[in-house]
């Protein structure tokens, strides 16, 4: 039975589980696969999407995976269809995220066509060898094509995803990736440090003594990052996230971010609600984090009788659940301004947490004013273990 509630949810995120082939560093849900699984997954989503509808009045809806650009115009004409039956079209922001080798004039039309009016592209390096290391499917060719069939499918608003600290990647390699990508002129840059998660070939090679972490070089090319970025116009907002001021037709966000922020990203950092569907997606709706089964298969087998594929239901006692949304908003430049924590999460960071403030304010990684707190430049760069304090 759908839940119904004076306010509808504002956010859905969906995972597309589906990859051509699973590059070496990545622990995101998603398998290589062909048709016949596709065609089940897209029918189950639409069948997940009409159980949740009534509950949601999406303003900004994420496509993110895996590889959304991998369905076929088919598939996304089904999905995109479902979604303007039930009146989830007309967000604010739509992304969808784009391996370079996947997008086609027709298939950014349609996109376009309905509604979706950002794009992610997952380019990582534009350096040839490098991009065959990390066992990307594309070439650095294949980004400037696909910018711009973008572009001229009418997309004002691109992401580009960059990763940094890769295995044998030296400065110089980076600043002309750097340069490069920001020659582009895209709207939102997004720059990761490889993470050298479990069960990747990535982290097999390291544990075998293949290449050693250079966490020297790392810090370097962080702060190269943070330098290029704004010399080139952009204003980070996140540890990871830059954005251009220039606004398109957005509503002003409350918060201070600049205007072509992703605002998705923002509400979960913010601790808002969102939907998540789709295999292994997680959801937080009213204070109850939901996470989906991690099996295609299973997830289809469960929609197909008729239920939701959720595998995990956990409701976080208050204070927990601000200790985690203080963890994921301060990874933000502006921080928490104190009065706006309250609002969310109705504790007060300077009541529950004063000494891991103080703490971190005298490692010299966070700074407190009488409005607010925020992490430092340095704090910045090491904000998952700043965000370990307020974890309770
Ligand atoms: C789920 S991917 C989606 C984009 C699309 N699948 C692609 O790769 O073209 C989102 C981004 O996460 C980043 N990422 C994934 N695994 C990572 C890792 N182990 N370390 C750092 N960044 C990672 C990459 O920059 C990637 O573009
Ligand atoms: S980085 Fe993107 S394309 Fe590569 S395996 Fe992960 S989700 Fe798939």
């Amino acid at each position: 039975m759908p839940v119904i509630s004076e306010a509808r949810v504002a956010s859905l995120y969906i995972h597309v589980p589906f990859c051509a082939q699973k590059c070496a560093y990545c622990a995101f849900y998603s398998e290589p696969s062909g048709g016949d699984l596709i065609n089940r997954y897209v029918a189950a989503l639409v069948h997940e999407l009409e159980m949740v509808a009534d509950d949601l009045k999406p303003r900004t809806i994420f496509f993110g995976g895996g590889t959304p650009s991998l369905l076929n115009l088919r598939q996304w004409g089904q999905i995109l269809s479902a979604m303007e039956r039930l009146h989830l079209l007309g967000a604010d922001e739509f992304t969808v995220e784009c391996n370079p080798a996947t997008v086609s004039p027709d298939k950014a039309r349609l996109l376009r066509d309905f509604g979706v009016n950002r794009i992610s592209m997952g380019v990582q390096s534009l350096d040839e060898a490098l991009l065959e290391r990390l066992g990307r499917i594309h070439t650095r060719q294949m980004v400037f094509k696909s910018f711009d069939i973008l572009r001229r499918a009418g997309f004002d608003n691109l992401n580009l995803d960059l990763m940094f600290a890769i295995p044998g990647q030296t400065m110089e390699i980076w600043r002309d990736t750097l340069n490069e990508a920001v020659a582009m002129q895209g709207e939102h840059l997004s720059s990761y440090e490889v993470i050298y998660e479990d069960d990747t070939p990535l982290f097999a090679r390291l544990q075998a003594g293949e290449f050693a972490v250079d966490e020297d070089l790392a810090c370097a090319m962080y702060e190269e990052l943070v330098e290029r970025a704004t010399a080139a116009g952009f204003r980070q907002y996140e540890v990871a996230n830059f954005a251009r001021e220039k606004s398109l037709n957005l509503q002003p966000s409350a918060f201070n971010i600049p205007a072509l922020a992703c605002r998705h990203n923002v509400n979960y950092w913010r601790g808002g609600s969102f939907y998540g569907l789709g295999p292994s997606a997680t959801g937080y709706v009213r204070g109850l984090r939901t996470k989906n089964r991690s099996n295609t298969q299973l997830y289809c087998e469960q929609l197909e009788k008729g239920e939701r594929a959720i595998e995990s239901r956990e409701e976080l006692p208050p204070l927990k659940r601000a200790g985690e949304t203080a963890a994921f908003g301060l990874r933000m430049t502006a921080g928490w301004p104190f009065e706006e924590f309250q609002r969310t999460t109705h504790f007060d960071l300077r009541d529950e947490w004063p000494a891991e403030m103080k703490e971190l304010a005298e490692r010299g990684w966070g700074k407190i004013s009488p409005q607010d707190f925020q992490l430092t430049k340095t704090g910045l760069r090491f904000a998952d273990s700043a965000a370990e304090l307020f974890l309770r």
